[in-house]
Protein backbone atom coordinates (compact mmCIF):
# COMPACT_ATOMS: atom_id res chain seq x y z
CA UNK A 1 0.00 0.00 0.00
CA UNK A 2 1.45 3.87 -0.78
CA UNK A 3 2.78 5.98 1.70
CA UNK A 4 0.04 8.30 3.41
CA UNK A 5 0.96 11.71 2.97
CA UNK A 6 -0.40 14.43 5.28
CA UNK A 7 -0.41 17.62 3.34
CA UNK A 8 0.25 20.63 5.54
CA UNK A 9 1.52 23.03 3.00
CA UNK A 10 0.20 26.67 3.42
CA UNK A 11 -0.42 28.41 0.44
CA UNK A 12 1.98 31.74 1.74
CA UNK A 13 4.94 29.93 1.38
CA UNK A 14 5.10 30.39 -2.17
CA UNK A 15 5.48 34.23 -1.71
CA UNK A 16 7.21 34.04 1.70
CA UNK A 17 10.18 31.98 -0.21
CA UNK A 18 9.85 34.70 -2.90
CA UNK A 19 10.68 38.05 -0.34
CA UNK A 20 13.38 35.85 1.63
CA UNK A 21 15.09 35.55 -1.82
CA UNK A 22 14.70 39.29 -2.57
CA UNK A 23 15.69 40.49 0.93
CA UNK A 24 18.65 38.39 0.89
CA UNK A 25 20.14 39.56 -2.19
CA UNK A 26 19.26 43.36 -1.20
CA UNK A 27 21.15 43.11 2.00
CA UNK A 28 24.77 44.31 1.86
CA UNK A 29 28.19 42.55 0.79
CA UNK A 30 28.90 39.46 2.40
CA UNK A 31 25.54 39.52 4.42
CA UNK A 32 23.33 38.28 1.30
CA UNK A 33 21.75 35.20 1.87
CA UNK A 34 19.55 32.44 -0.03
CA UNK A 35 16.72 30.57 2.07
CA UNK A 36 18.46 27.29 2.68
CA UNK A 37 15.01 25.74 1.91
CA UNK A 38 15.93 26.13 -1.76
CA UNK A 39 18.72 23.31 -1.67
CA UNK A 40 15.97 20.78 -0.79
CA UNK A 41 14.22 20.34 -4.15
CA UNK A 42 13.92 16.33 -5.60
CA UNK A 43 17.05 17.41 -7.26
CA UNK A 44 18.79 18.40 -3.91
CA UNK A 45 17.53 15.69 -1.82
CA UNK A 46 19.43 12.97 -4.06
CA UNK A 47 22.45 15.43 -4.78
CA UNK A 48 22.38 15.52 -0.51
CA UNK A 49 22.08 11.32 -0.68
CA UNK A 50 24.76 11.61 -2.68
CA UNK A 51 27.23 13.36 -0.13
CA UNK A 52 26.43 10.94 2.65
CA UNK A 53 26.84 7.67 0.75
CA UNK A 54 29.76 8.70 -1.49
CA UNK A 55 31.71 11.74 0.16
CA UNK A 56 32.76 9.97 3.52
CA UNK A 57 34.62 13.54 4.27
CA UNK A 58 31.06 14.65 5.08
CA UNK A 59 31.48 12.83 8.69
CA UNK A 60 28.79 13.53 10.22
CA UNK A 61 26.24 11.67 8.65
CA UNK A 62 28.17 8.15 8.84
CA UNK A 63 29.10 9.37 13.21
CA UNK A 64 25.06 10.02 14.01
CA UNK A 65 24.37 6.92 11.76
CA UNK A 66 27.17 4.47 13.86
CA UNK A 67 25.67 6.33 17.05
CA UNK A 68 21.52 5.37 16.01
CA UNK A 69 22.81 1.89 14.72
CA UNK A 70 24.28 0.72 17.95
CA UNK A 71 22.25 2.78 20.40
CA UNK A 72 18.75 3.28 19.11
CA UNK A 73 17.44 0.98 21.98
CA UNK A 74 19.12 3.19 24.57
CA UNK A 75 17.67 5.91 23.10
CA UNK A 76 14.41 4.92 22.32
CA UNK A 77 14.79 4.00 26.06
CA UNK A 78 15.13 7.19 26.91
CA UNK A 79 12.30 8.80 25.14
CA UNK A 80 10.18 6.60 27.38
CA UNK A 81 11.80 6.43 30.45
CA UNK A 82 9.34 8.34 32.27
CA UNK A 83 6.38 7.30 30.48
CA UNK A 84 6.80 4.10 28.89
CA UNK A 85 5.12 3.56 25.34
CA UNK A 86 1.23 5.13 25.60
CA UNK A 87 -0.90 4.39 22.61
CA UNK A 88 -1.60 7.39 20.71
CA UNK A 89 1.91 8.36 20.98
CA UNK A 90 3.72 10.55 17.84
CA UNK A 91 7.06 10.66 16.54
CA UNK A 92 7.77 13.16 14.33
CA UNK A 93 10.96 13.86 12.35
CA UNK A 94 11.78 17.20 11.00
CA UNK A 95 13.19 17.73 8.12
CA UNK A 96 13.03 13.30 7.44
CA UNK A 97 15.59 12.95 4.35
CA UNK A 98 16.57 9.58 3.52
CA UNK A 99 15.67 7.85 6.76
CA UNK A 100 18.34 5.35 6.81
CA UNK A 101 19.40 6.83 10.21
CA UNK A 102 15.61 6.82 10.93
CA UNK A 103 15.21 3.23 10.25
CA UNK A 104 17.06 2.22 13.64
CA UNK A 105 14.89 4.18 15.75
CA UNK A 106 11.80 2.88 13.97
CA UNK A 107 13.31 -0.89 14.46
CA UNK A 108 13.54 0.26 18.26
CA UNK A 109 10.53 1.49 19.13
CA UNK A 110 8.74 -1.60 17.32
CA UNK A 111 10.36 -3.52 19.59
CA UNK A 112 8.95 -1.74 23.13
CA UNK A 113 5.64 -2.70 21.72
CA UNK A 114 4.75 -5.98 22.94
CA UNK A 115 1.80 -7.23 20.94
CA UNK A 116 0.75 -5.84 17.43
CA UNK A 117 -2.72 -4.62 17.01
CA UNK A 118 -5.23 -3.18 14.46
CA UNK A 119 -4.60 0.40 15.60
CA UNK A 120 -0.96 0.69 16.23
CA UNK A 121 0.28 2.06 19.37
CA UNK A 122 2.97 4.45 17.99
CA UNK A 123 2.06 6.83 14.66
CA UNK A 124 5.61 7.93 13.17
CA UNK A 125 5.16 11.29 11.00
CA UNK A 126 8.44 11.73 8.32
CA UNK A 127 8.21 15.71 7.82
CA UNK A 128 9.94 16.46 4.79
CA UNK A 129 9.53 19.81 1.74
CA UNK A 130 9.22 16.68 -1.37
CA UNK A 131 6.28 14.83 -1.67
CA UNK A 132 7.70 12.12 -3.99
CA UNK A 133 10.71 11.70 -1.93
CA UNK A 134 8.81 11.26 1.26
CA UNK A 135 6.53 8.71 -0.44
CA UNK A 136 9.43 6.75 -2.10
CA UNK A 137 11.56 6.73 0.92
CA UNK A 138 8.16 5.43 3.51
CA UNK A 139 7.40 2.70 0.74
CA UNK A 140 11.34 1.57 0.83
CA UNK A 141 10.51 1.13 4.64
CA UNK A 142 7.90 -0.37 4.67
CA UNK A 143 9.27 -3.16 1.97
CA UNK A 144 12.17 -3.29 3.93
CA UNK A 145 12.44 -6.22 7.00
CA UNK A 146 11.95 -3.38 8.93
CA UNK A 147 8.59 -2.56 7.54
CA UNK A 148 7.50 -5.89 8.75
CA UNK A 149 8.56 -5.33 12.28
CA UNK A 150 6.47 -2.20 12.13
CA UNK A 151 3.17 -3.99 11.27
CA UNK A 152 0.61 -3.30 13.94
CA UNK A 153 2.87 -1.64 16.46
CA UNK A 154 4.64 1.33 14.50
CA UNK A 155 2.39 2.92 11.54
CA UNK A 156 4.55 5.40 8.96
CA UNK A 157 3.26 8.55 7.37
CA UNK A 158 4.52 11.24 5.81
CA UNK A 159 4.09 15.05 6.49
CA UNK A 160 4.72 17.34 3.21
CA UNK A 161 5.50 20.53 4.12
CA UNK A 162 7.73 23.23 6.37
CA UNK A 163 8.65 22.79 9.34
CA UNK A 164 6.40 25.94 10.38
CA UNK A 165 3.49 24.03 8.30
CA UNK A 166 4.31 21.05 10.22
CA UNK A 167 4.62 22.49 13.97
CA UNK A 168 1.26 24.47 12.66
CA UNK A 169 -0.37 21.62 11.86
CA UNK A 170 0.46 19.88 15.05
CA UNK A 171 -0.64 22.45 17.30
CA UNK A 172 -4.34 23.14 15.49
CA UNK A 173 -5.24 19.59 15.20
CA UNK A 174 -4.10 18.66 18.49
CA UNK A 175 -2.31 15.98 16.76
CA UNK A 176 -0.71 14.83 20.16
CA UNK A 177 -3.80 15.03 22.20
CA UNK A 178 -6.07 11.83 22.98
CA UNK A 179 -9.11 12.07 20.72
CA UNK A 180 -12.40 9.49 21.35
CA UNK A 181 -10.64 7.06 19.48
CA UNK A 182 -6.61 7.27 20.37
CA UNK A 183 -7.59 7.58 24.04
CA UNK A 184 -6.16 4.96 26.14
CA UNK A 185 -8.64 2.29 27.92
CA UNK A 186 -7.92 1.96 31.37
CA UNK A 187 -7.15 -1.54 30.35
CA UNK A 188 -4.81 -0.62 27.28
CA UNK A 189 -3.39 1.90 29.52
CA UNK A 190 -2.51 -0.89 32.14
CA UNK A 191 -1.24 -2.53 29.75
CA UNK A 192 1.43 -0.19 28.46
CA UNK A 193 5.00 -1.27 28.27
CA UNK A 194 6.73 0.44 30.80
CA UNK A 195 10.08 1.22 30.17
CA UNK A 196 11.61 2.18 33.55
CA UNK A 197 11.13 -1.61 34.21
CA UNK A 198 13.99 -2.38 31.76
CA UNK A 199 16.18 0.64 31.33
CA UNK A 200 19.52 0.51 33.89
CA UNK A 201 18.85 2.87 36.17
CA UNK A 202 15.07 4.93 36.31
CA UNK A 203 16.25 8.16 36.99
CA UNK A 204 14.64 10.62 34.31
CA UNK A 205 18.03 12.04 33.55
CA UNK A 206 18.22 12.39 29.20
CA UNK A 207 21.06 11.37 28.73
CA UNK A 208 22.21 7.28 27.60
CA UNK A 209 24.82 5.45 27.18
CA UNK A 210 25.14 6.03 23.93
CA UNK A 211 25.98 10.17 24.76
CA UNK A 212 22.81 11.23 22.87
CA UNK A 213 21.04 13.56 24.80
CA UNK A 214 17.34 13.29 24.87
CA UNK A 215 15.36 16.07 26.24
CA UNK A 216 12.85 14.96 28.74
CA UNK A 217 9.55 16.95 30.22
CA UNK A 218 8.99 14.95 33.50
CA UNK A 219 5.84 12.32 33.95
CA UNK A 220 2.55 13.03 33.91
CA UNK A 221 0.29 13.70 37.15
CA UNK A 222 -2.08 11.48 37.86
CA UNK A 223 -2.14 8.01 35.63
CA UNK A 224 -5.78 8.99 34.54
CA UNK A 225 -4.58 11.95 33.30
CA UNK A 226 -2.16 9.93 30.74
CA UNK A 227 -1.82 11.89 27.76
CA UNK A 228 0.34 10.37 24.54
CA UNK A 229 3.53 12.35 24.75
CA UNK A 230 4.56 13.80 21.39
CA UNK A 231 8.37 13.07 20.63
CA UNK A 232 10.42 15.30 18.09
CA UNK A 233 13.46 14.45 16.56
CA UNK A 234 15.96 17.02 14.35
CA UNK A 235 18.63 14.98 13.37
CA UNK A 236 22.06 15.53 10.97
CA UNK A 237 22.76 19.08 12.10
CA UNK A 238 20.03 20.45 10.72
CA UNK A 239 19.76 23.04 13.27
CA UNK A 240 22.50 24.34 11.75
CA UNK A 241 20.67 25.68 8.68
CA UNK A 242 19.67 28.30 11.00
CA UNK A 243 21.65 31.59 12.31
CA UNK A 244 21.96 31.22 16.20
CA UNK A 245 19.31 33.19 17.46
CA UNK A 246 16.48 32.01 14.76
CA UNK A 247 17.82 28.20 15.96
CA UNK A 248 17.08 29.22 19.27
CA UNK A 249 13.74 30.65 18.74
CA UNK A 250 12.95 27.65 16.16
CA UNK A 251 13.86 25.28 19.49
CA UNK A 252 12.11 27.68 21.62
CA UNK A 253 8.54 27.44 19.24
CA UNK A 254 8.60 23.37 19.48
CA UNK A 255 5.13 22.06 21.07
CA UNK A 256 6.86 20.48 23.70
CA UNK A 257 4.35 20.00 27.35
CA UNK A 258 6.18 20.17 30.48
CA UNK A 259 5.00 17.14 32.62
CA UNK A 260 3.68 15.04 29.37
CA UNK A 261 6.95 13.18 28.89
CA UNK A 262 7.38 14.49 25.59
CA UNK A 263 10.96 14.58 24.11
CA UNK A 264 12.94 16.48 21.97
CA UNK A 265 16.27 14.16 19.75
CA UNK A 266 18.10 16.37 18.22
CA UNK A 267 21.09 15.55 16.36
CA UNK A 268 24.17 17.67 16.46
CA UNK A 269 28.09 18.14 15.94
CA UNK A 270 30.34 18.90 18.11
CA UNK A 271 33.44 21.26 17.68
CA UNK A 272 35.73 19.93 15.21
CA UNK A 273 39.12 20.95 13.64
CA UNK A 274 38.47 23.86 10.98
CA UNK A 275 40.08 21.65 8.69
CA UNK A 276 37.98 19.30 9.44
CA UNK A 277 34.97 20.99 9.02
CA UNK A 278 36.10 22.77 5.57
CA UNK A 279 36.48 19.68 4.12
CA UNK A 280 33.34 18.28 4.99
CA UNK A 281 31.44 21.22 3.47
CA UNK A 282 33.70 21.19 0.53
CA UNK A 283 35.13 17.49 -0.54
CA UNK A 284 37.63 16.69 -3.57
CA UNK A 285 34.81 15.21 -5.83
CA UNK A 286 32.62 18.46 -5.56
CA UNK A 287 29.00 16.78 -4.23
CA UNK A 288 28.81 19.33 -1.80
CA UNK A 289 29.54 21.80 -4.48
CA UNK A 290 26.84 20.51 -6.83
CA UNK A 291 24.01 20.48 -4.13
CA UNK A 292 24.67 23.67 -2.86
CA UNK A 293 25.38 25.38 -6.47
CA UNK A 294 21.49 23.38 -6.86
CA UNK A 295 20.17 26.05 -4.95
CA UNK A 296 20.78 28.88 -7.51
CA UNK A 297 18.18 26.73 -9.84
CA UNK A 298 15.52 26.57 -6.67
CA UNK A 299 16.21 30.21 -6.17
CA UNK A 300 15.16 30.59 -9.66
CA UNK A 301 12.55 28.44 -10.24
CA UNK A 302 11.06 30.60 -7.28
CA UNK A 303 11.55 34.04 -9.12
CA UNK A 304 10.16 32.46 -11.84
CA UNK A 305 13.07 31.32 -14.39
CA UNK A 306 15.36 28.28 -13.53
CA UNK A 307 18.04 29.87 -15.68
CA UNK A 308 18.16 33.51 -13.89
CA UNK A 309 21.06 32.52 -11.83
CA UNK A 310 23.78 30.92 -14.23
CA UNK A 311 26.08 28.22 -12.28
CA UNK A 312 29.19 29.12 -13.91
CA UNK A 313 28.59 32.72 -12.93
CA UNK A 314 28.93 31.94 -9.27
CA UNK A 315 31.70 30.25 -7.44
CA UNK A 316 31.61 28.02 -4.18
CA UNK A 317 33.82 28.78 -1.34
CA UNK A 318 33.49 27.17 2.00
CA UNK A 319 35.23 28.86 5.18
CA UNK A 320 34.81 27.99 8.71
CA UNK A 321 35.23 31.56 10.61
CA UNK A 322 34.57 30.22 14.02
CA UNK A 323 34.87 27.11 15.77
CA UNK A 324 33.55 27.40 19.33
CA UNK A 325 34.70 25.25 21.83
CA UNK A 326 32.64 24.25 24.94
C1 LIG B 1 20.58 18.16 6.46
S1 LIG B 1 19.25 17.24 5.78
C2 LIG B 1 19.04 16.04 7.07
C3 LIG B 1 18.25 14.84 6.60
C4 LIG B 1 18.09 13.75 7.67
N1 LIG B 1 17.35 14.23 8.80
C5 LIG B 1 19.44 13.24 8.09
O1 LIG B 1 19.76 13.39 9.26
O2 LIG B 1 20.13 12.68 7.26
C6 LIG B 1 17.90 18.36 6.07
C7 LIG B 1 16.52 17.81 5.73
O3 LIG B 1 15.54 18.75 6.16
C8 LIG B 1 14.66 19.08 5.10
N2 LIG B 1 14.35 20.50 5.26
C9 LIG B 1 15.19 21.56 5.14
N3 LIG B 1 14.55 22.71 5.42
C10 LIG B 1 13.28 22.36 5.71
C11 LIG B 1 12.12 23.10 6.10
N4 LIG B 1 12.15 24.42 6.24
N5 LIG B 1 10.99 22.43 6.34
C12 LIG B 1 10.94 21.05 6.20
N6 LIG B 1 12.00 20.30 5.86
C13 LIG B 1 13.14 20.95 5.62
C14 LIG B 1 15.42 18.77 3.84
O4 LIG B 1 14.56 18.50 2.76
C15 LIG B 1 16.28 17.59 4.26
O5 LIG B 1 15.62 16.37 4.07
Amino acid sequence: MPAEIVDVQTSENFRAIQLQILDGLQRPAGQKNLPTMLLYDERGLRLYDDITTMAPEYYLFGAEEDILKNHAMDIVMAMHNTTGCIPGETVIELGAGSLRKTSHILRSLSHIVDIPSRVPLITYYALDLEKRELERTLNAIAISDIGSDLKGKVETKGMWGTYDDGLKYLKSTGLYAPTAIDRPSRLEASMRFDARDLSPSSTTSGSDSSGAHVFDVSPPSTPEEVQPPLHIMFLGSSLGNFNRKDGAAFLHSLPLRPGSGDTLLLGLDHANEKDLIEEAYNDPRNHTKRFIMNGLRGAGRALGNETLFLEDKWDYVNVCFLVVKF
